[in-house]
């Protein structure tokens, strides 16, 4: 059973630029054509509603509470218009950083498909000895390369570094089944956070996504290095956002290599070209188009602060299951995991398809190696114009701290704050191009009017929340202002089951019907989630911000009464039903997300 919440708000954005002045050897040079064509839209303030409803003050009463679903009742609710939300969650002055998990406290991780309990032990060994972990002096660069690029000779080491960490015994922390239950261990639900009862600690859908995976492979990596003598050991990078590297890299589908799993949807093997969008399309050139174009959105038009991108904050005492992902990681991160994984012929998508299990796929490793290198990318390569300050400086954020077990099986405790520049960790990535650096899709003022007919066919977005949607559904939204606003579709309280995969996209004023194609300018962005445990039965409520600012300038409708947005489910197998639960006007002065110039 599933459902999810949504509903649509407007920030107001003050935009300036604070140019990085970070030293970046390796990686391209970023591309300035974006921020040429929008340095105008500096400090306006703009109020949009999504509704002609007048705001009513006693709206947090009538706040509809989840409800469950049933698949076969695709129920459409009615609801209200709701006042000011906040989309991140709110700094309290008594919130803490999450804590390194208590390793003798770890209990059983658990994962649910279609009814199906599946309980794991993935608790790692106990030490009741911890160093705090400094960072070594860096003396040589490790360059991580791209996976499709790499030479024999450092595919016969990687291959004999994963043969040895499967040798390991068992219990040894470094072990390769050990690695791959730190994922398990830290998603599933095996910890709880110190001091907090039984609430979960969970790694994903929070500003931990970047930082978290960063460590995981961190040490992997040095692991790896320490297992063949090369200290020098970089972990190779899929790299699926350039065209060459869209399709599973050939030295991990050797079924007689060490990289080899057999636990991948067969027919995603290559030739078979990753679909960012899980479009299902089978235009393969079609798909290539969609990808640059998810990535452009992504990494660049649809972000306006840094949660935007990275995740929403997550405190000690916070549910987990009430956070929201940043775009990078429930975009292009969480397809490639539902894309590999077999959800065909293993239950819950196993290995790449659910968090419990991706880790037992090498492929897992080389996939994070390029997500972390977008979070490079992102901090210091595209434009900073388009999010004024992508440093997060909140110290609940910086002093959150994890645990692992470094090269030498001695477990440390490490905190974000020693993670946010790879340079100093002593890694850096091969130089490869970034199609979609300019993949800005065309103007489309032509056709961008929707026109008076279909814009009045599509109900208020009022009249619709809150929505169960168990198909495309189409609504209108208004504006207040007309004029060029900076302003961002917010889908709130989106409940979903977090068993399942799901997946829907958003797109404003779309009159093609041919969801198949991403690569237009009315594509404006994607909610998805890998199948994974949580707390609260299994539910998760969180939100997503898209930024209407480029999409406005691309269609020629800034001086438009309303849009019309439309929502796309995509995810396979029967359908599962959204529901639109409620509006709201954020604006950009009430994020409470902290951010220091
Ligand atoms: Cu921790 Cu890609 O997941």
């Amino acid at each position: 059973m599933t459902s999810l919440y949504l509903s649509c708000a407007t920030t107001n954005t003050a935009i300036s630029a604070t140019p990085s002045s970070h030293p970046r050897p390796l990686l391209p040079k970023p591309s300035h054509s974006h921020f040429i064509t929008h340095a105008k839209l500096t400090n306006r303030l703009h109020h949009v509603s999504c509704s002609s409803t007048p705001q009513n003050q006693n709206d947090e009463t009538k706040k509809p509470t989840a409800k469950v679903v049933d698949r076969r009742n695709m129920l459409v609710g009615m609801g209200g218009l709701y006042g000011a939300t906040t989309l991140a969650s709110t700094p309290s002055a008594a919130a803490n950083p999450i804590q390194a998990p208590e390793l003798n406290k770890c209990g059983t991780a658990t994962n649910l498909n279609n009814g199906e309990k599946l309980d794991i032990n993935c608790c790692p060994p106990i030490s009741d000895r911890i160093i705090d972990y400094k960072l070594p002096p860096v003396f040589q660069m490790k360059i991580r390369p791209s996976a499709h690029r790499v030479s024999p000779e450092y595919m016969f080491k990687f291959n004999t570094a994963i043969d040895r960490m499967k040798r390991l015994p068992k219990d040894d922390p470094r072990n390769f089944m050990q690695q791959a239950n730190i994922h398990c261990a830290y998603c599933n639900g095996a910890y709880d956070q110190p001091g907090q009862g039984t609430l979960d600690l969970q790694i994903h859908n929070s500003w931990l996504f970047f930082p978290f995976h960063r460590w995981y492979l961190y040490f992997y990596e040095r692991i790896l290095g320490k297992l063949i003598g090369d200290p020098t050991f970089a972990l190779p990078f899929w790299n699926w956002d350039n065209p060459k590297g869209m399709t599973m890299p050939p030295m991990f589908v050797d079924p007689k290599s060490s990289l080899y799993d057999k636990k991948r949807n067969q027919e995603h093997l290559p030739p078979a070209v990753v679909d960012l969008g899980l479009t299902n399309s089978t235009d393969t050139l079609q798909v290539v188009a969609n990808n640059l174009t998810i990535m452009y959105s992504e990494m660049i038009r649809g972000n306006s602060d840094a949660n935007d991108f990275m995740g929403q904050a997550y405190r000690e005492g916070d549910e987990s299951s009430a956070k929201a992902a940043g775009s990078s990681e429930r975009g292009s991160h969480t397809s490639v995991h539902a894309w590999v994984g077999d959800f065909k012929d293993q239950p819950s998508g196993e290995d790449m398809g659910n968090f419990y299990s991706a880790g037992r796929d090498p492929l897992f490793y080389s996939h994070h190696a390029n997500v972390d290198r977008m979070w490079t990318l992102w901090q210091y390569f595209l434009p900073s114009n388009k999010v004024p300050d992508k440093r997060i400086t909140d110290t609940d954020f910086l002093n959150t701290a994890f645990l692992f077990y470094d090269e030498n099986a001695q477990l440390v405790r490490v905190t974000v704050k020693d993670c946010l520049d790879n340079l100093r960790m002593g890694y850096d990535f091969e130089r490869i191009d970034l199609p979609w650096l300019d993949y800005r899709p065309p103007r489309q003022s032509a056709r961008a009017k929707i026109n008076r007919a279909s814009s009045t066919a599509a109900p208020k977005a009022a009249a619709l929340f809150p929505l169960t949607l168990d198909g495309v559904v189409r609504f209108q939204v208004d504006k207040t202002k007309k004029g060029k606003a900076d302003e961002s579709l917010v889908l709130e309280d989106i409940k979903v089951d977090t068993t399942k995969l799901l997946k829907f996209d958003v797109f404003v004023n779309d009159e093609d019907d041919n969801p198949g194609e991403l690569d237009k300018a009315a594509y404006l962005g994607t909610y998805a989630q890998v199948p994974h445990k949580s707390a609260n039965n299994n539910s998760s409520t969180s939100s997503i911000k898209l930024k209407l600012t480029e999409l406005y300038d691309d269609m020629d409708i800034d001086d438009d009464d309303t849009i019309v947005v439309t929502l796309v489910p995509r995810h396979q197998g029967p359908v599962l039903p959204l529901v639109v639960s409620r509006l709201s006007r954020i604006h950009r002065n009430r994020l409470p997300v902290v951010l220091d110039h």
